[in-house]
């Protein structure tokens, strides 16, 4: 099973910079709480949060006072975000450990949990993404997707239920996809495993309610992340990307979102401002699935 399977090799250099940029932007911009903070006193996990949303959520869980545990497989990178956090004033502590591998999910968490002393809120955001018509897709290539974004989170949440139970209650956010409502041509392996968590999200919000868990997911429209991003395609030819990208395809706001735009969601979510919402999936994207069809300049890559 190859890690590079789905991931669309976008990890290039100036993918990286936008992405250190993001989060740049949002850790410059806020003032760690720690102690006063909205999540002052909670232990929070995020899977997936060497780049991208999740990276931005951890910094975000952070800076407004919680203690962060997070992993992902990008060793440097893990340790880049824990020292921006810590840099910040913030507290948080990474792992390397894969969501496919149950051992490692369950060692990550357990050892997150022993360290701070409970689990209050999980973010479970891992996920890769595959863009291939149906009959071209490898069973390997299906099963490294349905493995890492539909087992990955039945994995976390199977390991992080007890925690919360004994700490008397808590959130489970998933990252789900916009592509789980409406899905587009060659997303038939990543469609499956998005509207396979939100079977899980549904599910387990049933198992847990009466137990004081709320477990739900946030679907990111097309975000602006290596998730996306065309690997080594300079910054301001991105830009005009997206610029042009914007009105042709999200017919609401008519722009691509930001990483730092889904973190929000996500501590909006897991706070107790929506203390009755569980069991369901939040679409956050700009409005991109109302209106006209999708439509792509010729050429450009697909989004998630
Ligand atoms: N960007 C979008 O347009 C969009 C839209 C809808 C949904 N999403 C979802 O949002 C989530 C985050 O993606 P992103 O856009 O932020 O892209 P990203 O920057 O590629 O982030 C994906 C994260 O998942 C981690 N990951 C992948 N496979 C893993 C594994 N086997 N074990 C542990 N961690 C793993 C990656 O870390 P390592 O590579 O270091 O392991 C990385 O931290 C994904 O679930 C994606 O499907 C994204």
């Amino acid at each position: 099973m190859g890690e590079a399977v789905g991931r669309r090799a976008v990890l290039g250099g100036a993918a990286a910079a936008g992405v250190a940029m993001l989060a740049a932007n949002t850790a410059g911009a806020q003032e760690v709480q720690r102690g006063k903070g909205r999540f002052a006193g909670k232990v929070v996990i995020v899977t997936g949060a060497t780049s991208g949303i999740g990276r931005e959520t951890a910094i975000a869980f952070a800076a407004a006072g919680a203690k962060v545990g997070f992993c992902g497989r990008r060793e440097e990178l893990g340790r880049e975000v824990e020292r921006e956090i810590r840099r910040a004033g913030g507290e948080a502590t990474y792992v390397r450990a894969d969501v496919r591998v149950p051992e490692q999910v369950q060692a990550f968490v357990d050892g997150v949990a022993v360290r701070y002393g409970r689990l209050d809120i999980a973010f479970n955001n891992a996920g890769i993404h595959l863009g291939k018509p149906a009959h071209e897709i490898t069973v390997d290539e299906w099963d490294d997707v349905q493995r890492t974004n539909a087992r990955g989170v039945f994995l976390s949440i199977k390991y992080e239920v007890p925690h919360l139970l004994k700490a008397g209650g808590g959130v489970i956010v998933c990252t789900g996809s916009a592509q789980a409502d409406q899905t587009r041509p060659g997303h038939a392996a990543y469609t499956a495993s998005k509207r396979a968590v939100q079977g899980i999200v549904r599910a387990a919000a049933l198992d847990y309610g009466a137990k004081g868990i709320r477990v739900l997911s946030v679907d990111p429209g097309t975000t602006d992340t290596r998730l996306v991003r065309p690997p080594g395609i300079p910054d301001d030819l991105w830009a005009r990307f997206k610029q042009a990208w914007g009105p042709l395809n999200v017919h609401g706001l008519p722009r691509m979102g930001e990483a730092n735009e889904i973190a929000s969601a996500v501590l909006a979510l897991a706070s107790p401002d929506f203390a009755y919402l569980t069991g369901t999936s939040v679409l956050v994207d700009g409005g991109l699935n109302t209106g006209r069809p999708m439509t792509m300049p010729p050429g450009s890559t697909p989004p998630a």
